[in-house]
């Protein structure tokens, strides 16, 4: 079986269970500037677990990529990943545990014909915040897992999300493989790393408001997510996700540049296969390699896997090991319509990184020898050398020693770049940020879409992106050339008319070709679901979108462009505030 045969058997199993397919969408997130990356299927569609009605209806699924940056130090073994792919189910207050649990189930052991003695399960014991769930363990036990396969866990296993501060969360049940040969054990022991997890019920019922209270949600949600490459590694036999189809040609391409076996080789081949594969998708994704944000991310796996290149004697090889990537991915129209960008950034990272890596290491060994690495000298190797911080605390921890992280930031603030603890604080997933402030700039960006297609008298123009703080939007748009002072002040003017104005914003829920025909600004080469939702502001815009939005325009206060600027190849950046 390879990744396509699963998630079409996925698909066909939950048709027939009624769910509608939404589209995978974009590893940078829309609307939320509380994360850099979409890290499980349930991130772009918060609003709707909230209580938004979704086109589509109650039952929803898909794949979705995701990048999951937490994990990126634990890849290397049989199976962390920074990139992966998520199977999703939702019940947006439709069903809930029962059905939820005995779906999976029918899943795993009828259709993938897992086998039902091989699983265990793992249910919330209860606190303070929410019951005992019982009803997920009499789920299990009708299903006929025996009541030793069936651990009753706390928060900290059997709790997910918020992935943000604040956001929808719940208890949940997973579900587990034994890997090992060995006779499966009568008693599940969550703590023997031979039950592997293979998929989770998040019964999503509560938002974790601002205070740290869980207040009940408006309806019942199920959050169903199960990563694509364990579920192959158990259909495929192996105890190892690298040597599923979703990675072997990857590894043998390493295997074959580097002239050594991956069995000799596991962690090193593992790091550089997942490192460039995730750096492949972030790329065809619209991000570079950079200092700041998305792009810093990008730069330390990069980085991190020419390192590890040097383990097995392979230099140069960053766009080789990224070709059978293409092959793999095939059916995502992304990959093959950047793969020459994608594959002439990677080989520029690495020219540029191999300049300065073999002294880096050098300057860093001399450091060493004292025992500990200091603010300055960590700053030295990054600016210099440009080492990541994290790639210089790897090596520092393979000899033992320390790495003065604080005198590192302040030697990074004191040269006035961005503050990388306010990075990495969104490193961590974050959901959507639904304040009342985001939703108004989320409504201003639409004015200005409209506005700019007005005043360029330019009707190609689309969006590229857009991020979203509570402080300011930030639209990236399509336009070949800088604008003149003149063209940004009329574009200033009439969003500031239509806010005047006082028109109201309605939405309509058509599919993709009605809204193409009725002229809403969408990105149509993108897969939509069946139904999208459009939202009209009066004659004057009219975009597909998934909200939130406020009611009337005249919500919005004054429009103020703050910035623009060039933010790639024939792309302008635009932010700006409200007042
Ligand atoms: N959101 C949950 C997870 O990522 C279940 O899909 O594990």
């Amino acid at each position: 079986m390879d990744r396509k045969q699963l998630i079409k058997k996925y698909f066909d199993f939950f048709k027939s269970k009624s769910h509608k397919e939404i589209p995978n969408a974009s590893l940078i997130p829309e609307n939320d500037p509380t994360a850099l990356f979409i890290s499980a299927g349930m991130h772009p569609i918060v609003p709707y677990l909230l209580g938004q009605k979704h086109p589509l209806g109650k039952r929803l699924m898909n794949v979705q990529k995701c990048i999951r940056t937490t994990d990126i130090e634990e890849v290397g073994d049989i199976k962390h990943h920074t990139f992966f792919e998520q199977l999703g189910n939702w019940s947006l207050g439709d069903y809930f545990k029962k059905e939820a649990i005995e779906m999976s189930f029918e899943f795993l052991t009828e259709i993938l014909k897992i086998p039902k003695e091989k699983l265990s399960a793992s249910v919330f014991e209860g606190d303070r915040d929410a019951p005992k769930d019982t009803e997920s363990f009499k789920t299990l036990i009708s299903l006929g897992i025996p009541k030793q396969r069936i651990a009753f866990l706390n928060k900290e296993e059997n709790w997910w999300g918020p992935a943000g501060k604040t956001g929808p969360c719940g208890p949940d049940s997973e579900i587990f493989y034994w890997i090992s040969k060995k006779p499966v054990p009568k008693k599940f022991n969550p703590k023997d790393k031979n039950w592997i997890e293979l998929g989770n019920n998040v019964f999503l019922q509560y938002n974790k408001n601002a205070k740290g209270n869980y207040e009940q949600l408006k309806q019942n949600n199920v959050d169903f997510g199960g990563g694509s490459e364990r579920m192959l590694a158990i259909l495929e036999g192996h105890n190892d996700d690298y040597l599923t189809n979703s990675f072997k040609l990857i590894i043998k391409k390493i295997e074959n540049l580097s002239d050594k076996k991956y069995k000799e080789n596991k962690r090193t081949m593992r790091i550089i296969a997942d490192h460039i594969k995730a750096s492949v998708f972030i790329i065809a994704n619209g991000i570079t390699p950079s200092n700041t944000e998305q792009g810093y991310v990008l730069r330390r796996l990069i980085r991190r896997a020419i390192r590890y290149g040097r383990e097995i004697n392979i230099k140069n090889f960053t766009s080789k090991v990224a070709e059978p990537v293409f092959k793999i991915y095939d059916d995502y129209s992304e990959l093959e319509k950047n793969k020459k960008h994608i594959l002439q950034e990677l080989k520029e990272e690495e020219e540029k990184f191999n300049l300065t890596l073999e002294r880096g290491l050098k300057v860093f060994k001399k450091t060493a020898k004292d025992k500990k690495i200091s603010g300055k000298e960590s700053f030295l190797l990054y600016q210099s050398y440009g080492f990541p911080l994290e790639m210089t605390i790897e090596l520092a921890k393979e000899k033992n020693i320390k790495v003065d992280e604080k005198g590192f930031e302040k030697e990074f603030k004191k040269h006035q770049e961005i503050s990388r603890t306010a990075t990495e604080g969104r490193f961590k997933s974050g959901l959507a940020d639904d304040s009342e402030a985001t939703t108004k700039l989320h409504t201003a960006t639409h004015l200005l879409l409209a506005a700019l297609k007005i005043i360029l008298k330019d009707n190609s123009i689309i969006q590229k992106g857009s991020n979203i703080t509570p402080e300011r939007l930030r639209l990236d748009f399509s336009f070949p050339r800088k604008l003149a002072k003149e063209e940004i002040k009329e574009v200033e003017d009439l969003v500031n008319a239509q806010i005047q104005q006082g028109c109201e914003i309605i939405r309509e829920e058509m599919t993709p070709k009605q809204a193409k025909e009725k002229g809403a600004s969408g990105i149509f080469d993108k897969k939509y679901g069946e139904k999208v939702s459009v939202y009209s502001v009066g004659d004057f815009s009219k975009e597909i979108c998934t909200g939130p939005h406020v009611k009337n325009t005249s919500e919005l206060g004054y429009f103020k462009i703050k910035k623009e600027e060039s933010s790639s190849s024939s792309v302008r950046r635009i932010k700006a505030i409200l007042e």
